[in-house]
């Protein structure tokens, strides 16, 4: 029997149930649907509806219901659409009568973006969590090998001298800003659409209130129109998982180079390498790439659902139910991602010796020269043209910067700004790069980290 037996009396044909159900991916959001379906009873209670016996015989079966898909026994039966028929549908077999009044004064419409809203508050939680420990990875590697330094690039040419710390550190800004994107969204998803009914509201004296204090939303609709048909708050969480997915890409992407032969900068751990299936050689970093390719699918994720939102006319359209997969997929991909370059960053080797020496790279002293000249008057332009001149004579003559400095008496004073780490203790200035810099920015960090952390355990979002 369908939901609607009363008004269409012919079965569904098959191929629009086969388009139309969702129970097969829907079945997962069990839990915060019943939260919600509970949180309705009361609603129901306050407003007399049920009396205090019926809404406790209610949640009880609601708890039942619960535990049974919790040890994986629930079964699903023919006619169950999705997650919410197949919980009306299993309450009504246990509690008869009293099963078939929960859903008085409610749609499906207000109900599904009512549990969506709980499901993805919690979600985004997680994934904050998950950032959290990555971003303790990186801080990690950078505190044990605190003095180590690499170049710096700027399109992929050398430029200057960073510690390996500073390196780090800079992914590290771009999480936390990750988890302040997604406390934001959460914010926005926190407000409770229940009691919006199909798209109107209803004529039964139902306070939209009741249920949202039970279930800790921090406000209720204002527009119920509006209640029904907002998916923003998936829309904005999808754009922060694409956006930590794209800064995830990133890492990825540099992971690949430093392991590869030609930067020999890192070695991942053998736990988060793979080998070939045909050369025997081979130690690859699938991690680091399907950390840059998973970005793909997250930026896709967001892209289906906009064109599926845009165009839509008020209020409810089956359309919606397009949201769930996508957001799904992208809070599983991400997950997997985080954790995985959690610990592949917590195992990695990495090559002092060669960073370092990439980073020694004379050609790096240069801007050091020219600022030298700076100190003594020189104006800049006119530093820079002079130091171009010595770099071009040394890429001429084959010989190296630090040579031709010398074979020119008059830049003989330079010579010690071409000792190893001497250019990189020179980056002192706030936020720089050397180790002067260094413990000024790292307090910054364990600031923000700390701020972040204490406002998401205020939310109850970090167990
Ligand atoms: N499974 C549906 C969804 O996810 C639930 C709402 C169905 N509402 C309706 N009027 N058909 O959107």
């Amino acid at each position: 029997m369908t939901l609607w037996s009363g008004r269409i009396s012919t079965s569904m044909d098959a191929t629009l149930w086969d388009l139309s159900e969702s129970y097969s991916f829907d079945h997962v959001l069990y839990h915060h649907d019943i939260m919600g379906s509970k949180a309705h009873a009361r609603g129901l209670e306050h407003a007399g509806i049920l009396s205090a016996a019926e809404a406790n015989d209610l949640c009880g079966v609601l708890d039942d219901i619960e535990a049974e898909f919790d040890r994986g026994v629930f079964v699903r039966v023919g006619s169950d659409e999705d997650v919410h028929t197949a919980i009306e549908r299993r309450a009504t077999e246990l509690l008869g009568a009293l099963g078939a009044k929960m859903h008085t004064g409610r749609s499906r419409n207000d109900q599904i973006a009512t549990t969506l809203r709980l499901f993805t508050r919690d979600a985004i939680g997680d994934v904050i969590k998950a950032i959290f420990s990555l971003v303790n990875a990186l801080v990690a590697l950078g505190d044990a090998n605190e003095e180590a330094y690499l170049p710096g690039y700027t399109h992929l040419q050398r430029a200057q001298p960073v510690l390996l710390s500073h390196h780090l550190n800079a992914h590290a800004w771009a999480l936390l800003r990750d988890v302040e994107r997604l406390g934001d969204a959460r914010r926005r998803c926190n407000v409770s659409p229940l009691g919006a009914g199909a798209l109107a509201g209803t004529s039964l004296d139902l306070d939209p209130q009741v249920p949202a204090t039970i279930l800790g939303f921090e406000g209720t609709f204002a527009n119920s129109l509006d209640a029904v048909s907002d998916r923003d708050f998936v829309a904005e969480t999808l754009f922060d998982i694409a956006l930590l997915g794209v800064h995830l890409s990133r890492m990825g992407e540099e992971l690949v180079l430093w392991t590869s032969a030609e930067f020999a900068f890192a070695t991942l751990a053998d736990e988060f390498s793979t080998g070939s299936s045909m050369l025997p050689q081979k130690k690859n970093s699938d991690v680091a790439e399907l950390a840059r390719g998973k970005s793909g699918r997250l930026v896709g994720n967001l892209t289906g659902l906009l064109v599926t939102l845009k165009g839509l006319p008020l209020s409810y359209n089956r359309d919606l139910q397009e949201d769930k997969e996508p957001l799904f997929d992208s809070l599983r991909q991400v997950m997997l991602v985080l954790a995985s370059m959690a610990g592949a960053y917590g195992a990695l080797h990495f090559h002092i010796d060669t960073a370092q020496r990439a980073a020694n790279d004379q050609a790096l002293v240069a801007i050091d020269i020219a600022e030298d000249l700076v100190r003594e008057g020189v104006p800049f332009r006119q530093a820079h043209e002079e130091v171009g001149r010595l770099v071009g004579e040394a890429a001429t003559s084959g010989r190296s910067l630090r040579d031709v400095v010398l074979d020119h008496g008059q830049y003989s004073r330079f010579a010690p700004l071409f000792e190893d780490g001497a250019s990189l203790r020179r980056r002192s200035s706030p936020g720089g790069s050397g180790p002067l810099a260094r413990d000024e920015q790292r307090r910054r960090l364990d600031e923000r980290v700390r701020a972040l952390k204490s406002a998401h355990e205020d939310e109850g979002y970090i167990g």
